[in-house]
């Protein structure tokens, strides 16, 4: 009988010097703050548009998000939602869960309870105090933000669309070590992207202000992480062995809008150009989410910005992805699940039609350092613990994870490796300086 190995502690504020410690009890109550903020901003918008019921509307979400400040930072019981949207009842389940997890120590709270859970509660509670109170119902709290990181990251958008489109000329023209050579850039391009993200900052503005390829070379080592090799050989083999010419599908789990999108749909662009890849999924987030995270709304936005660019290449690119959209080698969903508070190893029971969907892939790309967390299930895993063991039998398909490391979580790494980067740089864990390209095969 295989020793069933216990699976390591969630990450909790419970651990005092954890970052999940200081994320709750510091930057959670910032980001609560800045939505506030936000909200009292917009109120003559909101006069303006629903008059005084708008107003109205402003002035109760407010108080209800300043009662969830005070929740969170008295540690008081996680609350029942009492909305009704779609998602509340699986939210109270999830709820009950955790009640029964804590077997008696008292309710769920926002100190004791798993990081994860209650770090996607408050986003969650953040998306229910503006719904609950039409008309402000559809007002998106991070929508500015996401704006300004795209909008301050042009200089490196308009470098990343002219390097593509010049790439683009002469595509048909490349060898394999050639096509490889390329891969590897923008698969670099849209790991590093994967910094430029506001729920980290805080809401501190975090946009790409140089060129994106660049610094490539000199950031090589901070890859602690590297199976590009691995990536570049299911893709190049599904290409070559695709006799009966089925589709290869790419999924991609998008992470933040702004300058990280473009990047990962300068990638996808290149796994079509390149033909290796016929179709590419993007999976957004059906709420606004983590500050900076990209919805429906900031994927249409993106690419109609880069279509009205007064810069040749990057309306060039725009009307390009929109024709992909069109002809539907670009295909857009939403699921539930991506922000419900599960870890990645339930998504099978839980969300069982996306998991059948994720399954008809060739290879799923995860960005960012939340679906990380997800993947691995929140955990204070040892550094050397294989990724395959971490997904906890979660393997829909091949799957790459491309984080910037920005919480104190990570597995798969050789004996020594976490501890010696430690010495030299304490804070390597959560600066978003040291990122992995991280494959797991099925089997
Ligand atoms: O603490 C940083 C944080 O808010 C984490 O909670 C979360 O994992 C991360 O930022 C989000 O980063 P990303 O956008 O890469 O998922
Ligand atoms: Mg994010």
């Amino acid at each position: 009988m295989a020793a069933v190995t216990a699976l390591p502690v969630s990450l909790s504020a419970r651990f005092k010097g954890s970052f999940a410690y200081i994320t709750v009890k510091d930057r959670l109550p910032q980001i609560l703050t800045k939505v506030i903020d936000t909200l009292h901003r917009h109120k003559n918008e909101f006069f303006e548009e629903h008059g005084e019921k708008g107003v109205e509307a402003e002035k109760r979400a407010i108080s209800f998000l300043s009662k969830l400040r005070n929740e969170l930072q008295t540690d008081k019981p996680v609350t029942p939602l009492e909305d009704d949207l779609p998602d509340a009842a699986l939210w109270n389940q999830y709820l009950d869960y955790q009640r029964n997890l804590s077997n008696g120590n008292g309710e769920p709270s926002w100190f004791q309870s798993p990081w994860l859970f209650i770090e996607c509660y408050m986003y969650r509670r953040i998306h229910a105090a503006v719904t609950q109170n039409p008309p402000i119902g559809s007002f998106d709290v991070f929508k500015e933000g996401k704006a300004q990181n795209f909008f301050e990251s042009q200089e490196a958008i308009i470098a990343l669309c002219t390097y593509f489109q010049e790439l683009l000329k002469n595509i048909k023209d490349l060898d394999e070590k050639q096509l490889k050579g390329e891969l590897f850039k923008l698969l670099q391009v849209s790991l590093w992207g994967n910094k430029c993200d506001l729920s980290f900052s805080a809401g501190e503005e975090s946009s790409q202000k140089t060129s994106p390829l660049q610094s490539l070379e000199n950031m090589v080592p901070y890859i602690i992480v590297n199976d590009m090799e691995k990536l570049w050989s299911l893709l190049i083999n599904a290409k070559k062995s695709n006799t009966d010419k089925c589709i290869v599908r790419v999924d991609i789990i998008l992470d933040n809008a702004g300058f990280e999108l473009v990047s990962d749909l300068v990638l996808t662009d290149f796994l079509l150009s390149s033909k290796l890849a016929d179709e590419v999924h993007f999976h957004g987030k059906s709420i606004p989410w983590y500050v900076s995270d990209t919805t429906k709304n900031d994927f249409n936005w993106t690419i109609k910005q880069l279509q009205a660019a007064n810069h040749m290449w990057m309306s060039r690119c725009g009307i390009n992805w929109e024709g992909n959209l069109k002809k539907g080698a670009w295909v857009y969903k939403d699921h539930m699940f991506w922000t419900l508070p599960h870890i990645y190893s339930s998504m099978a029971e839980v969300a069982p039609d996306l998991y059948a969907d994720l399954q008809k892939s060739n290879l799923l790309l995860f960005k960012g350092d939340l679906n990380y967390r997800k993947l691995t299930g929140d955990r204070k895993w040892e550094y050397t613990v294989p990724f395959h063991q971490a997904l906890n039998k979660f393997h829909p398909a091949p799957l790459c994870s491309l984080r910037t490391l920005k919480s104190d979580t990570q597995v798969g790494l050789k004996p020594g490796q976490g501890e010696q980067i430690q010495a030299s740089d304490p804070e390597w864990m959560i600066s978003g300086k040291y990122g992995v390209v991280q494959f797991d095969a099925t089997t």
